[in-house]
């Protein structure tokens, strides 16, 4: 049996990704569709998600992200309100949003220089987790960030960074037909091209 056989990836996504080295399917299967259907996602569902992001790790333990939710009709529409047109056309048939923000000071009021990095990592984690649930996140970074921390009165030192949508995968009848050919799981670069050599001198 091949590797590929024994992680049990997805073919949908081995058409566009090979997997050579036995990477836990979690991290091959996960992509982000832009299409969703109706559901409604509990509060636990949303809770273990962003608890998922609560357990990264980050520079010094300082743990910068900042989550601001949306999943009420009311709070999605003030979210839409800030997403760019052509996110807003996808994006407003997820069930809930998650604007994640960092913290760019530490407790002592200090520059945190690693904050967008540390909030990052949250991401993954919530990505990683949302998908070990059947659901699916898209990150956008296509918004208007300082409308955003005016419409949620974000702390001046805040730093919006994404919008993530999070729903149920849905089918292409769900989707604008503007986004049907690239509703699909995208290829890596291969390893090589990303393990640079160096000389020890
Ligand atoms: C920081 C960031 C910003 C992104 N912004 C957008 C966006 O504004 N609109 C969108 O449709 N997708 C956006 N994406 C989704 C990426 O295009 C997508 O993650 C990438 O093509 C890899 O595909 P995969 O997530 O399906 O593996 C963003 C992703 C990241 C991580």
């Amino acid at each position: 049996m091949s590797m590929n056989q024994a992680a049990n990836y997805n073919a949908d996504v081995l058409e566009a990704r090979k997997p050579q080295y036995g990477v836990d399917p979690m991290f091959v299967n996960r992509w982000s569709t832009r299409a969703f259907e109706p559901y409604t996602l509990s509060e636990e569902e949303l809770y273990r998600i962003l608890e998922a992001g609560q357990y990264a790790p980050s520079a010094n333990n300082v743990q910068p992200w900042r989550f601001y939710l949306a999943s009420t009709a009311e709070q999605k529409e003030l979210f839409l309100s800030f997403i760019v047109p052509r996110n807003q056309v996808w994006s407003k048939n997820a069930s809930a949003y998650i604007l994640l923000a960092s913290d760019t000071l530490n407790a002592e009021g200090k520059e945190h220089g690693k904050h967008a990095f540390d909030t990052g990592a949250a991401w993954q984690a919530m990505a990683l987790q949302a998908h070990l649930m059947g659901l699916a996140t898209r990150a956008m970074g296509g918004f208007d960030g300082a409308a955003a921390k005016e419409k949620l009165s974000m702390p001046q030192q805040f730093q919006p960074q994404i919008v993530i949508a999070i729903g149920k995968p849905g089918s292409l009848d769900q989707l604008d037909e503007s986004f049907h050919s690239t509703n699909k799981p995208t290829p890596r670069k291969p390893l090589d091209q990303l393990i640079m050599s160096y000389e020890v001198k």
